[in-house]
């Protein structure tokens, strides 16, 4: 399966994606951890990207596309899931130039659609690990060890581009750059799915394995 999953900051593309990318044994790639691990190791990838993320903007697609070929490498020798990119039409004809050198196309785009209200909630509870990358919400998908991580103890923490300020710029942007790509895939011959996000992570979770059968 060669997947993309697509929908605006907070809509659950990384808790969906891991949990595909587990049940189809397939990778899955989240350029916006790509993307932090190298700001965190300090890389001159990492120093481009975080003046660009740290305002809520897009890192520009030159560098994504880059990022991506690299963290693909021969992606026909195996499935995949996308998430959070591609990001602009620019991006998503990379992708299809990409795929079309190893002979392969995806085969299905997701889209997750919420209310704007309900990505605000979700963003504004998103505690990470700093330790395993697990992702949590205070109020809506607490982890059971309290203050941290139940799966290795590690210290919970807020994303420093979920602040409220940053968090309506990156909606603006999602607005203008990625909604476009919506009509793009909605008009190639990619199936296009779109589903509703909203519900408890499971409900989501169900609606997803209705179009996607990994099996
Ligand atoms: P990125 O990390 O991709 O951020 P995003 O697209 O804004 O998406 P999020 O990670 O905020 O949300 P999500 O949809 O994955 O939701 P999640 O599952 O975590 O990108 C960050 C930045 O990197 C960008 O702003 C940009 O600068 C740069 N970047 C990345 N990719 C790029 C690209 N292709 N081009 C250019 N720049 C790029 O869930 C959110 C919260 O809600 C969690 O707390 C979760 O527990 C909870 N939750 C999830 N589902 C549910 C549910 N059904 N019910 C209740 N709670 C839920």
């Amino acid at each position: 399966m060669r997947i993309v999953i697509l929908g605006a900051p907070g809509v659950g593309k990384g808790t969906q994606g891991d949990r595909l990318a587990e049940r189809c044994g397939i990778p899955k790639f989240a350029t916006g951890d790509i993307l932090r691990e190298a700001v965190r190791n300090d890389t001159p990838l990492g120093r481009e990207a975080k003046r660009y993320m740290d305002e809520g903007e897009l890192v520009p697609d030159a560098v994504v596309l880059d990022l991506v070929r690299d963290a693909l490498g021969s992606p026909s020798a195996h499935g995949f899931i996308l998430d959070g990119f591609p990001r602009t039409v620019t991006q998503a004809e990379g992708l299809q130039a990409l795929l079309a050198e190893h002979g392969i196309e995806l085969n299905a785009v997701l889209y997750l659609d919420a209310p704007e209200q309900e990505l605000i909630r979700r963003v504004a509870g998103r505690r990470v690990c700093v330790a395993c990358g697990a992702v949590y919400n205070v109020s809506l998908d607490p982890s059971a060890a309290g203050e941290v991580c139940e799966q290795c103890g590690g210290r919970l923490e807020t994303r420093e581009d979920d602040e409220a300020g940053t968090v309506r710029n990156r909606l603006r942007v999602y607005r203008e750059s990625t909604a476009p790509l919506l009509q793009w895939y909605a008009n190639s011959p990619t199936p296009f799915y779109e589903l509703e996000a909203v519900g408890s992570v499971d409900d989501v979770y169900r609606r997803l394995l209705t179009v996607v059968d990994c099996s």
